[in-house]
C-alpha cells in the first residue's frame, strides 16, 4: 500500500479546495439581534439568525448590499407592532445586484393581527408595508415563510429577479369584524419591474395575490392563491404600461375574483399588451371568474369603460373552474378599447358571462 502518495494527494486536493471560489467566500457574519445587523451590512455573507425581534418603529434596511451578497434567514424574526410607521414604510428592504436570499429555514412575522382593523391602508391604524425588493442582476429570493403582514406583503420594483417557494400566510386576517375580514390590502406580490419571475409559491391573503402596476416580462408560474382578490394585471394608471405578462399553472381558490385585468377609468397614455393566462384552475370564486374592465376605481368601478389605456393581445388558454353560490359572472368583460383577444377552452361553471366591447362569440362569453 502506498499510503504516503494517497495522503499527499488528499492534502493537495484539500489545499486546492480551500482556494476554490466557494471556500474563499467570506465567513458568515451572523446577526443574532436587531442591533447586531449594522456591522454585518458590508459583509457578502450575512446570516439573519433568529429568533430575534425587530423593535417597535424600527425597520431592517438591507437596500444597498454588496454585489453577490448571500443572505440566509434562519429561525423566527418578528417585527414588533409599530405605532409610527405608515404605508410608505417597509419593515424590510432588500436591494443590490446578484443577491441570493435564502429563507428556507426562516420566517418573518409581521404581527399584522395587532394592526388589522378591516380598513387596510385606506384608514384606521397606521400600517407599514412588509417587504420591498429592488434587486437586479439575476437575484434570487427563495424559501421564505411570511406570516401576518400588516398591509401589502411584497413590493417588487427591481429587475432580473426570481422569487420562488415563498409562503405568505395572512389567513389570520380572515377573522371577521362587523361582517368584514380584519385583514385588508394584504396584497401578496405588487410588481412594477421587468424580468421578474414568481413561482412555486403559496399565498393566503385578503387582497390581490399578484398585482402588476407597470413593467414587462413578468412571469407568475405554478402558484396557489387562496382567500383574496385573485391574480391581477392592474390597476393600470395614467402613464403606466405593462407588456408580456405570463400567468401559468396557477390555482385561485375561495377568492372574490379569479384572474383579471383592470385599467383605471379616465386614465390615459398607457397600454396593456400581450398578457397570457394559461392552465388556470379556479375554485369557488365569489364574484367574477375572469374580469377584464376599463372602468376601475378603488372606490368602486364606474360601469362606463374608457379607452385611454387600450388592452390588446390577451389570451386565455385552459381556464377552468367553479363559481361560488350567488357569484355575479363567470366571465366579465367591459371594454372601450380592447382587441386581439383569444380565449381557448375557458370553462367556468356556476354563473353566467357578461361581455361588452368585445366579440360576443369569444369562448367563455357565450
Ligand atoms: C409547483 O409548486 C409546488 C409548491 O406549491 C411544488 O411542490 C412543485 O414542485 C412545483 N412544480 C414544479 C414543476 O416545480
Ligand atoms: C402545475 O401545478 C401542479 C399542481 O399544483 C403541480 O403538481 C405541477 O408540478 C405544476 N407544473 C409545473 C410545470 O409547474
Amino acid at each position: 500500500m502506498h499510503v504516503l502518495p494517497v495522503l499527499a494527494a488528499v492534502l493537495v486536493s484539500t489545499l486546492l479546495a480551500s482556494l476554490s471560489p466557494a471556500a474563499v467566500a467570506a465567513a458568515p457574519c451572523v446577526v443574532t439581534s436587531f442591533h447586531a445587523l449594522k456591522k454585518c451590512l458590508t459583509s457578502t455573507n450575512i446570516v439573519l439568525q433568529g429568533p430575534f425581534i425587530v423593535p417597535s418603529n424600527h425597520k431592517i434596511d438591507m437596500s444597498s448590499l454588496k454585489k453577490g451578497t448571500h443572505v440566509t434567514v434562519k429561525g423566527l424574526i418578528k417585527f414588533a407592532h409599530s405605532t409610527k410607521l405608515t404605508k410608505s414604510d417597509y419593515l424590510f428592504t432588500l436591494g443590490g445586484e446578484s443577491i441570493i436570499f435564502d429563507g428556507k429555514e426562516g420566517t418573518f412575522h409581521g404581527n399584522g393581527q395587532q394592526y388589522w382593523d378591516t380598513k387596510g391602508t385606506n384608514g384606521g391604524n397606521k400600517k407599514p408595508k412588509f417587504i420591498k425588493v429592488r434587486t437586479t442582476g439575476q437575484s434570487v429570493i427563495k424559501g421564505l415563510t411570511i406570516k401576518n403582514s400588516p398591509a401589502h406583503t411584497f413590493s417588487i420594483t427591481g429587475s432580473d429577479t426570481t422569487l420562488k417557494r415563498i409562503t405568505i400566510d395572512n389567513s389570520d386576517g380572515d377573522k371577521q369584524k362587523g361582517g368584514k375580514a380584519v385583514g385588508h390590502n394584504t396584497d401578496g406580490f405588487d410588481v412594477s419591474g421587468k424580468h421578474i419571475t414568481i413561482k412555486d409559491s403559496t399565498i393566503k391573503n385578503q387582497d390581490d395575490c399578484l398585482s402588476v402596476a407597470s413593467g414587462h416580462h413578468i412571469y407568475f408560474l405554478n402558484n396557489t392563491c387562496t382567500g383574496g382578490n385573485g391574480i391581477s394585471v392592474g390597476s393600470i394608471a395614467s402613464h403606466k404600461s405593462v407588456s408580456h405578462i405570463r400567468v401559468e399553472n396557477c390555482t385561485v381558490a375561495d377568492s372574490d375574483i379569479g384572474i383579471r385585468i383592470k385599467t383605471i377609468a379616465e386614465a390615459e397614455d398607457g397600454k396593456v399588451e400581450d398578457v397570457h393566462f394559461k392552465d388556470i384552475v379556479l375554485k369557488d370564486i365569489r364574484k367574477r371568474g375572469v374580469s377584464i374592465r376599463q372602468d376601475y376605481l378603488n372606490a368602486g368601478p364606474t360601469m362606463t369603460p374608457t379607452d385611454g389605456i387600450p388592452i390588446s393581445n390577451v389570451r386565455l388558454t385552459n381556464v377552468q373552474g367553479t363559481m361560488a353560490k350567488g357569484a355575479k359572472h363567470s366571465t366579465f368583460v367591459l371594454c372601450a378599447a380592447c382587441d386581439g383577444f383569444k380565449f381557448t377552452n375557458v370553462k367556468i361553471t356556476g354563473a353566467t358571462p357578461s361581455c361588452t366591447g368585445v366579440e360576443k362569440t369569444l369562448v367563455g362569453c357565450t
